[in-house]
């Protein structure tokens, strides 16, 4: 086994467990403002403000440093503290609940305006209240400026952020950042549209485009298992490689986000982001440097290798379905269509299945088949490489099934790698098995990973735009996908619901693959 003996948690294990050292390494970011529009909204208290206060826990935050809160809710500054201080309460880990001093110096960073996005005068509110900042808090002239509104007020609030003298280029004592949430736009031309806001604006290295998916660990280390390692590199190409599988299964459904997923569907939530950008690490060239652009110049090279599918393709490449009622962990829920703000009839799937080619020399003839959904069996993200069969065959009884090699990057729930390969049957006869070498980054570093806001906020206050989309390849996943939503929104499936929630998915999926990985 490739795993290391000491346990995953508690006690001296962890303390001793020599691959542990160096892992708070110190990342204290720049001093600076983070303007949060949308701060009364879900992502916020979810998932921003818990990082915010983890980064401030782990010592990773500078001392001259403020959060503003922008939204629509009206709220005074102690209010914003008390909602953020409730909110933690909620959502911060076990552990790290909003107590005592450092608490209360952290509250003392937290500011809010209650504000119409469509005002400039709040904006220009908002300019003072950062001067002060930089006077009062010491944040030294640095702003960063986090959209986690709803993508119909992005062009809103950057064309705001110019008429306020608050862009890159009015800003003569620090640097100006805009952090710009998923999605961006929700089709070819709409981000073309939303891209041409931006630009006139902030300059390609002040844009932070999120694909949270980027910031988990297994995703970054899908590099570090290529590039820092001799054996896998010679064997990753279509001689060796059979196919690539890559799967980002949930089994939660929508919530209470119809009003949002009902026009967006699987394609556009999921594939056109976080699995393409799955599918660009593991198919990219080694970049000759670490450097940011270096990596993404990589990553753009692999989406303009895949070939645009045809219109009359798209039948054959591609599969879809849409929950019905079923039941997940013994529990009944409703299908798709019976969800609070989905239509009743609604032609939006909640499963998206593609195979997708890269016509380069090394990945010619190797399909890479991509599938995401909502409302499966479990959640489970991981990418699986399978190997090309044995040329002859030595071992085994003719009844035993010779399984090709596969190389698994679990990414969630589990964290890590799994190689599975053959081995003989201890006994007498040459029965052969299937076994699995794997390594678990709990269990391996003794260290559980922080949550991929965290590495994202601080890269962005720290200036690394490495884990970021550029805009280049948002252009192409949007070309990549847009004939699939094109054919799909232009013809209704009229056997939808074609799946029961807590299944495997449709069984067109199994038609364009037979061999998914069960979940
Ligand atoms: C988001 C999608 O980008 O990713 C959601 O909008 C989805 O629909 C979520 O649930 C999945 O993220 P994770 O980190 O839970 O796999």
């Amino acid at each position: 086994m490739l795993e290391t003996a000491v346990p995953a948690s508690g006690g001296d294990g962890e303390r001793l467990n020599p691959l542990r050292a160096g892992i708070e390494s110190d990342r204290i970011t720049d001093p600076c403002s983070i303007v949060l529009f949308g701060a009364s909204g879900d992502l916020f208290k979810r998932m921003l403000l818990p990082a915010i206060w983890s980064l401030r826990m782990r010592g990773m935050l500078p001392n001259g440093f403020a959060l503003i809160g922008f939204a629509r809710t009206k709220y005074s500054d102690d209010e914003f503290r008390e909602y953020c201080r409730e909110q933690l309460e909620q959502f911060a880990p076990d552990g790290s609940k909003p107590r005592g001093e450092l608490w209360d110096t952290f509250a003392r960073c937290l500011g809010y305006i209650t504000a119409d996005f469509k005002q400039v005068a709040h904006f220009e509110q908002l300019r003072e209240r950062l001067d002060e900042n930089d006077k009062r808090a010491g944040t030294g002239g640095n702003r960063l400026f986090y959209l986690a509104t709803p993508p119909s007020v992005f062009p809103g609030i950057i064309e705001m952020l110019h008429r306020a003298d608050l862009d890159p280029h009015s800003n003569e004592h620090g640097w100006t950042r805009v952090v710009i949430e998923k999605p961006f736009g929700i089709d070819l031309e709409s981000a073309r549209a939303l891209q041409k806001t931006v630009e006139r604006v902030f300059s390609e290295h002040d844009v932070y485009r999120i694909d949270h998916y980027l910031g988990k660990e297994p995703v970054q280390d899908i590099m570090a298992l290529r590039f820092a390692n001799t054996i896998f590199e010679p064997i990753w190409n279509r001689n060796y490689i059979q196919s690539v599988q890559i799967t980002s299964a949930e089994s939660i459904g929508i919530e209470d986000r119809g009003n949002y997923y009902d026009h967006a569907g699987a394609l556009r939530d999921m594939i056109q982001n976080h699995v393409l950008n799955l599918l660009a690490l593991v198919a990219m060239e080694p970049p000759a440097s670490s450097d940011a652009d270096a990596i993404r110049n990589e990553k753009f090279k692999v989406f303009s290798a895949i070939a645009r599918p045809h219109h009359e393709d798209v039948m054959k490449m591609s599969a879809r379905g849409q929950y019905g009622p079923g039941s997940i962990d013994g529990e009944k829920v409703p299908g798709y269509r019976q969800e609070p703000d989905v239509a009743p009839q609604s032609n939006t799937e909640t499963f998206a299945a593609l195979r997708l080619g890269v016509d380069s020399w090394r990945w010619a003839g190797v399909p890479f088949y991509l599938r995401s959904g909502k409302r499966l069996a479990k959640k489970i993200s991981e990418i699986a490489v399978t190997f090309k069969p044995i040329p002859h065959r030595l071992y085994g009884e003719s009844t035993d099934a010779i399984e090709p090699n596969m190389l698994v990057v679990k990414i969630e729930p589990d964290e890590g790698v799994a190689l599975r390969f053959e081995a003989k049957v201890p006994g007498p006869k040459s029965h052969i098995r299937s076994v699995s070498m794997d390594f678990n980054y709990g269990t391996g570093f003794g260290f559980h990973s922080p949550p991929a806001y965290e590495r994202l906020l601080s890269d962005a206050m720290r200036g690394d735009q490495t884990l970021f989309t550029r805009w280049d390849a948002v252009e192409l996943a949007w070309e990549i996908i847009m004939p699939v939503l094109d054919v799909w929104e232009n013809t209704k499936d009229f056997s939808f619901p074609n799946y029961a929630a807590g299944d495997e998915g449709p069984d067109t999926a199994l038609t364009l693959f037979a061999d998914w990985r069960r979940l």
